[in-house]
């Protein structure tokens, strides 16, 4: 099928990609022409892992283009799929200029049928406002052409994006147009293998159920942190507490990880957002609002540890810190917990030495050149001549370290570790002084 994909994020380049190599005839559009121009010579600007190959591999089949064309795009696709950003408001609700300004541009160039899908995660009543925008441009030129609007939410993971595309849990598509559904359905059929995958409904029950999964993934998270701070107060090791919880099939094993806060492009953003809806309705969403305000502190409580430590005299000190991406097997540092700790180890007067086996680069641009920050090439590199360790992020490089090493590195000889990566025994027997999240033990101590 022919396919037009508006926006080469993260979204849209992985759902492009995906949909070429099962054989669709793929176009994307995006503004950025060096972006554009880089992708038709094979440069992926993202971190993702497997993605550079398929894209070199369907771009030089011919499977799947880029464009800066929107006209041309336009009259490519059967199947128009919006996939642009929708940054948060200052008011914390999705800010949709992106998403209508394609609506615009559809409605000024489309003149055959085709089905215009909404990938991007955008609030309930979005499709409509997108079908009037189409319905407005398309009366301004005077002329009539069938199209309609459905909702298809991505449930894509930073890091394993390609295989949840690939491999999906479930299809979503929010329509009523049978003929939308029916296109839809052929157009994900090679995804849709050994069991039925897709779920069709009403379009604002599809829009509400990307922000509901994400708001309850991210429930799961805060509830975890706030057993951690509870543990941590009477004693108790989360760790065990989790373990102890998990077996039953109705809580699960995902998602109960406690840590330094939920960080990312989706979670923080999609659970305001999801308030503001409630809001906008007159509704006071209390449950997501104390999510949001268990992240808030969570992202803090690491930094709090090591001020109690060190008894709030942090200046003069430095710190090693492994890992800035906001989670393993990316390099992006959106909303990343390490981002609130190092400005918080920089006000108290503390340098670091940081080191992030992908986002070196991301970390070079976002804190640019300055004194108390240096970005390390290694691990090891980054505990030379540091007083204590700071673990923020999970990456699997960290999970085994040399204690003994770290031991003879660090002059204090302590570890943070922001996400219970360590065994306390395990790192005390090296003699190095250990805090968790959540370990009641070892704060006792
Ligand atoms: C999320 C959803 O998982 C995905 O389905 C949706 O389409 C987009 O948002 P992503 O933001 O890529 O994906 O990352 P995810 O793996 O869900 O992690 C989000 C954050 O939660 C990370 O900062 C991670 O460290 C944190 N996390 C996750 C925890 O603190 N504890 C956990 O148990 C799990």
């Amino acid at each position: 099928m022919r396919v037009t994909i508006f926006g080469t994020g993260y979204v849209g380049l992985v759902t492009g990609t995906c949909l070429a190599d099962v054989g669709h005839d793929v176009v994307c559009v995006d503004i950025d022409e060096v972006k554009v121009e880089g992708l038709n010579r094979g440069v992926v600007p993202i971190f993702e892992p497997g993605l550079e190959p398929m894209v070199k591999a369907n771009h030089a089949a011919g499977r799947l283009r880029f464009t800066t064309d929107a006209e041309a795009a336009i009259a490519h696709g059967d199947i128009l799929f919006i996939a642009v950003g929708t940054p948060p408001d200052e008011d914390g609700s999705a800010d949709l200029r992106y998403v209508l300004e394609v609506a615009r541009t559809i409605g000024r160039h489309l003149s055959r049928p085709a089905v215009v899908v909404d990938k991007s995660t955008v609030p309930v009543g979005t499709a409509d406002k997108v079908r009037a925008t189409i319905a407005a441009e398309l009366e301004a030129r005077g002329v009539d052409v069938d199209f309609s609007v459905a909702s298809n939410p991505e449930f894509l993971k930073e890091g394993d994006a390609v295989n949840d595309c690939m491999r999906p849990d479930r299809i979503v598509i929010g329509a009523t147009d049978m003929a939308a559904v029916e296109k839809l359905k052929r157009l994900y059929a090679p995804f849709n293998r050994n069991h039925e995958r897709i779920v069709v409904m009403d379009v604002r029950s599809a829009e509400l159920t990307k922000y509901a999964a994400n708001a309850m993934l991210a429930t799961k998270i805060s509830f975890m942190n706030e057993i951690a701070n509870i543990a941590e107060r009477v004693g108790a090791d989360v760790e065990m507490v989790r373990q102890g919880i998990g077996s039953d099939p109705r809580i699960g094993w995902h998602f109960i990880y406690p840590g330094a806060g939920y960080g990312g492009s989706c979670f923080p953003k999609d659970v305001q957002a999801l308030a503001r809806t409630a809001q906008q309705h007159g509704m006071d969403p209390r449950l997501l609002n104390a999510v949001e305000s268990v992240n808030e502190h969570q992202k803090k409580h690491l930094f709090e540890l090591i001020e109690r430590h060190y008894g709030g005299k942090l200046k003069g000190k430095t710190f090693a810190v492994w890992g800035l991406a906001f989670k393993p097997n990316t390099d992006d540092m959106r909303e990343a917990s390490s981002r609130r700790l190092l400005q918080q180890l920089w006000d108290a007067g503390a340098q670091v030495r940081a080191y992030d086996p992908e986002a070196r680069h991301e970390a070079q641009r976002i804190f640019g050149e300055r004194d108390d920050l240096v970005l390390c090439e290694s691990a090891n590199g980054a505990l030379v001549g540091a007083d204590a360790l700071v673990v923020v992020t999970e990456w699997k490089p960290f999970r085994s370290p040399d204690f003994p090493r770290i031991r003879q590195a660090v002059a204090d000889a302590v570890i943070f570790d922001g996400r219970n990566l360590y065994h306390p025994d395990e790192v005390e027997a090296a003699g190095i002084a250990y805090y968790g999240i959540g370990r009641g033990r070892s704060v006792a101590r």
